[in-house]
């Protein structure tokens, strides 16, 4: 079957790296998660305590960001320390779709994503890959779910009551985000005019990536 590259685009918590991970690792496909390019800028500005886009973008014009497979999540290195920890932390959240609406940072963001995706064979995630990372990406999928749903997942996620979070924080929190995101001048989040839209509040995540993988094949076939 030809190796398609698949660029899978959404909002907080559609499922999109869950899904992504599992194609990946069925087709044998790379996998590479934006969301966590950008967090590691971000998670860099917070640390030297950067707050001036200006220095933001000279700090990300001088990062030497690697990336590498892991377990569970992809693991992101900077001039070769480890960050993946770092990134999924309430703050990083907070403050990364300022730090990703900087056109100048989303520049040389895309610019790796672009190097990293040449081979084919990828799956990508994030809010722009199928619009301006990978406009000519073989299969394209714009994956929603509502906002509650959204919220409950990550809940989940963060280990319930444990996360001293409640699921109405994490909602408002994800509606915030997905407002700047879809707002923003630079590559805001907006479904591709060719995505195929999926709505998978009512499915698991396996079915999510069956559902992925059978329109894959129809591509596939369509051009073998
Ligand atoms: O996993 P979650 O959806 O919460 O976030 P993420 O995919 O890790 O992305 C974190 C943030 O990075 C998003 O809220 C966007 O502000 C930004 N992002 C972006 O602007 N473009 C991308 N291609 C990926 C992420
Ligand atoms: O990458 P994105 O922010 O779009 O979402 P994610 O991090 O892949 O998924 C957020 C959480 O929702 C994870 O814990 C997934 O296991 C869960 N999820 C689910 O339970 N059912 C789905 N259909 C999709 C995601």
């Amino acid at each position: 079957m030809k190796r398609v590259s698949i660029a899978i685009d959404g909002p907080a918590g559609a499922g999109k790296s869950s899904v992504a991970k599992i194609l990946a690792r069925r087709m044998g496909y790379t996998y590479l998660d934006t969301g966590a390019m950008y967090r590691a800028v971000t998670w860099e500005s917070l640390r030297r305590g950067i707050t001036e886009e200006k220095d933001i973008v000279d700090m990300a014009e001088h990062l030497s960001m690697t990336v590498a497979p892991g377990e569970e999540r992809m693991r992101v290195f900077l001039g070769g320390e480890e960050v993946t920890d770092h990134l999924r932390t309430a703050e990083v959240s907070a403050a990364v779709s300022r730090v990703s609406a900087i056109p100048e940072v989303r520049t040389i963001m895309v610019a790796l994503q672009r190097k990293l995706a040449a081979e084919g064979g990828t799956v990508l995630d994030g809010r722009d890959i199928g619009t301006v990372v990978l406009p000519n990406a073989d299969v394209k999928i714009f994956l929603t779910a509502s906002p509650r749903t959204r919220a409950l997942r990550r809940y989940k996620e963060l280990g319930g009551e444990k996360a001293g979070l409640s699921v109405d924080e994490i909602e408002e929190d994800i509606r915030k985000r997905d407002l700047l995101d879809s707002t923003r001048a630079a590559s805001p989040l907006v479904p591709a005019a060719d995505a195929v839209h999926l709505d998978n509040s009512e499915m698991t995540l396996e079915e999510t990536a069956e559902a992925i993988m059978k329109i894959c094949r129809e591509k596939a076939g369509d051009e073998a």
